[in-house]
């Protein structure tokens, strides 16, 4: 047996290998002193054959098959001629440099070869993919292939998943890893809401994430070696979806899954800030580059279908006036569309909402000192479309058989070259035509019936556009977080985390996404009170502080609030604009208190730290527990404000209002451990804390 390791910055990976046998992670974890004996570590986790188990116990590793006993689900699920094909892959050889190996496994007599790659990347992220190549003289259908297969470290024995819908994505659901196991999976043709992609591993504090990075279906199975046939340690897998027939392979042919990604933390603070610097440094399209994100004006909210060249002006007039940097123009444009029943598809301006095309209004918003956004759902057609009535064959469907539709409308099949080159023509025309700064790119109908190439499709559109229109900045937005993964994220620049703009809702929201994503791609909009899906009236403090966590921006209407609350909402984008340096480059904290309804984050960057405390309900004390600051320098000195606005409710019953307008000054170690007593007795208070170390 060899034994290998590849460090990260805080992580080691220890794999060993038994030449013409099995490829194994027998360590993941923490960073090993540089000398740690590899053998003995591997020997003191190592298990004697039991009662019930072969005679050869099975090691699954990092490629588990159905060969040799092993009962669990396998890695790969591979047909010929339509019958199952068992393979018994063996380790050929291992190919290993610096924080990465890749374990090459070979069945000569399936004719079948799989390389399963590790590399570790920037935040200590995991990237794992599987390569599978058919190496007989017949096809090979892939039916399944793991992109991951990890054998979990028996101390995590809790997991979190997530599922959610339209309006209320990724809530969080925790349990022991028991018998009979997990089974996650999308089957509309993108991540969708639930949240097949994304879990956490929980050893008490510690925490592993794993994600899948990938714009289509997704699949996630955790199971327990339940009827002990392997080691003991669970296994987690990851893989992209596709139907029966998707994938394949010609003889010589290969197939690369999408990479999943994983990374493991002393805490959950930890493990997102490690996927935030992976996001920033290898995902997101040349991060390094961008300028500040720039505050939002979208019309859906404020407007809806009910556009026109004046109405929208006005709009713009009111929304420069609170200090909006972008105005997006949302659904209904274009065509014939004055509600969601028509156009799509139709990408040319509609002469019935703008006489005189589209330049009247982006030169106001030019001249407004703003740049210009749009709205797009290029992957969609409506029925009532001229691009329908002259292509009724572009859609997704199934020959004679009906066209049902979500919303109105049908999918186009993404895979068709013809399809995706029409939608080029007229995207590359529109942003060719109009100075567009930004594309908000929606997805609103689930894919069925099935079809295969779909996200490669989606994918190859965008990389065409992106590679045309170098310059503009891209959202990706599906009816809310419906499509929200790293194989977006690489090409796109921010996401729509959820449709609902509710504060409330969305302090459950940002924090969960957060757990992957930096604050800086996450859409965080002050909506209208009251908030048109949930109906919930909130005060313009509490909207506009929660919203500043994440990518901040507006979508109601100024000219229907009050003074007051447009003069509330000027303050805090003006705070944004000089927090979000900040918020958008530093390190985010999860704050922990005694009251579950009261929720803290905070960021860190540099010397300075600012962080948002919010209580959504009535306390049931009236002198809520102190506030504890996470990821401070314990013999550090800060200076502590409140920056104001403060929250009508409780301002009152701040002790000495001047001493926190003057700022205390107190140790890191102080604010970590002692605290900071706020007043968070009432629903829907929400107070701001800016930190600044000051010099020792
Ligand atoms: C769904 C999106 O999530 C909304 O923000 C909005 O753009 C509508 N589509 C427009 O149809």
């Amino acid at each position: 047996m060899d034994f290998i390791r590849c460090d990260g910055a805080a992580l080691t990976l220890v794999f060993a290998l038994e030449a013409g046998g099995t490829g194994d992670c027998v360590y993941c974890g923490l960073r090993l002193p540089a000398d740690e004996g590899l053998a003995a570590l591997a020997a003191s986790h190592a298990r004697g054959r039991h009662e019930s188990q072969p005679d050869a116990p099975p090691r699954p590793g990092l490629l588990p098959e159905r060969k040799g006993g092993w009962s669990g689900a396998p890695a790969l699920v591979l047909r010929r001629n339509g019958q199952a094909v068992d393979t018994d892959l063996r380790l050929e050889n291992c190919d290993h440099a610096e924080g990465q190996a890749t374990f090459a496994f070979v069945d000569p007599v399936a004719g079948v070869a799989v390389n399963v790659r590790w590399q570790i990347s920037a935040g200590d992220i995991v990237s794992a993919t599987c390569t599978i190549s058919n190496r007989s003289e017949t096809p090979l259908e892939v039916e399944r292939l793991a992109a991951l297969a990890l054998p979990v470290p028996a101390r995590f024995t809790e997991f979190t998943t997530f599922s959610g819908r339209w309006a209320a994505e990724m809530q969080e659901h925790s349990s022991a890893i028991a018998a009979g196991g997990i089974m996650r999976e999308s089957a509309i043709g993108k991540p969708g809401f639930a949240g097949a992609g994304w879990v956490l591993l929980h050893a008490g504090e510690e925490t592993l994430g794993a994600h899948l990075a990938w714009s289509g279906d997704a699949w996630l199975t955790l199971a327990p070696d339940a009827q002990g046939s392997g080691d003991g340690r669970a296994m987690l897998m990851m893989g992209a979806g596709w139907s029966r027939g998707e994938v394949v392979l010609p003889p010589g042919e290969s197939y690369t899954t999408p990479p999943a990604v994983f990374s493991l933390a002393p805490d959950r603070s930890a493990l997102a800030q490690a996927f935030h610097v992976h996001a920033r440094t290898e995902v997101l399209p040349s991060r390094a580059t961008w300028g500040p994100r720039k505050v939002h004006l979208n019309s859906w909210e404020a407007l809806g279908f009910n556009l026109s060249e004046g109405g929208l002006m006005a709009l713009a007039q009111s929304a420069a006036s609170l200090g909006i940097e972008r105005f997006v123009l949302d659904d209904g444009w274009f065509g014939g569309r004055r509600d969601d029943t028509s156009s799509l598809g139709d990408w040319t301006v509609s002469p019935d909402v703008f006489p005189n095309g589209l330049d009247p209004l982006i030169d106001h918003v030019h001249a407004l000192g703003m740049d210009f956004g749009l709205w797009v759902e290029p992957e969609m057609v409506s029925p009532d479309s001229d691009l329908y009535r002259q292509h009724p064959d572009w859609c997704l469907h199934v020959e004679g058989g009906a066209r049902p539709t979500m919303r109105g409308q049908l999918a186009l099949d993404m895979a068709r070259t013809e399809v995706r080159d029409y939608l080029f023509t007229r995207l590359d025309a529109l942003l060719g035509e109009h100075p567009i700064a930004y594309l908000k790119w929606d997805h609103n109908r689930d894919l069925f019936p099935s079809g295969p190439g779909q996200a490669e499709g989606f994918y190859a559109l965008l990389d065409r556009l992106r590679a045309a229109h170098p310059r503009v900045e891209i959202e990706s937005c599906s009816s809310g977080g419906g499509r929200i993964d790293f194989g977006v994220l690489t090409r796109t620049h921010r996401v729509w985390p959820s449709d609902n703009n509710d504060a409330i809702e969305r302090l459950r929201i940002i924090p969960a996404w957060s757990q992957f994503l930096p604050l800086e791609v996450l859409g965080s909009h002050v909506g209208p009170s009251p908030n048109p899906i949930t109906g919930r009236r909130l005060d313009m403090d509490f909207r506009a502080k929660v919203a500043m966590f994440g990518h901040m921006g507006v979508e109601a209407d100024p000219a229907r609030m009050t003074e007051k609350d447009r003069a509330t909402l000027a303050a805090h984008i003006a705070l944004y604009k000089q927090w979000r340096g900040v918020l958008h480059s530093g390190a985010l904290h999860r704050l922990a208190h005694p009251d579950p309804n009261v929720t803290g984050m905070m960021v860190t960057h540099g010397e300075k730290a600012l962080s948002l405390v919010a209580q959504t309900e009535f306390s049931p004390v009236f002198d809520a527990a102190p506030v504890r600051l996470a990821g401070l320098e314990p013999e550090a000195r800060y200076r502590v404000t409140l920056p104001e606005p403060w929250p009508g409710k409780a301002r009152h019953y701040l002790a000495n209002p001047d001493a926190w307008r003057q700022g205390l000054t107190l140790s890191g170690a102080a604010l970590m451990g002692h605290g900071l007593a706020l007043p968070l007795t009432h629903p829907e208070t929400a107070w701001l804390i800016a930190l600044e170390r000051l010099p020792q």
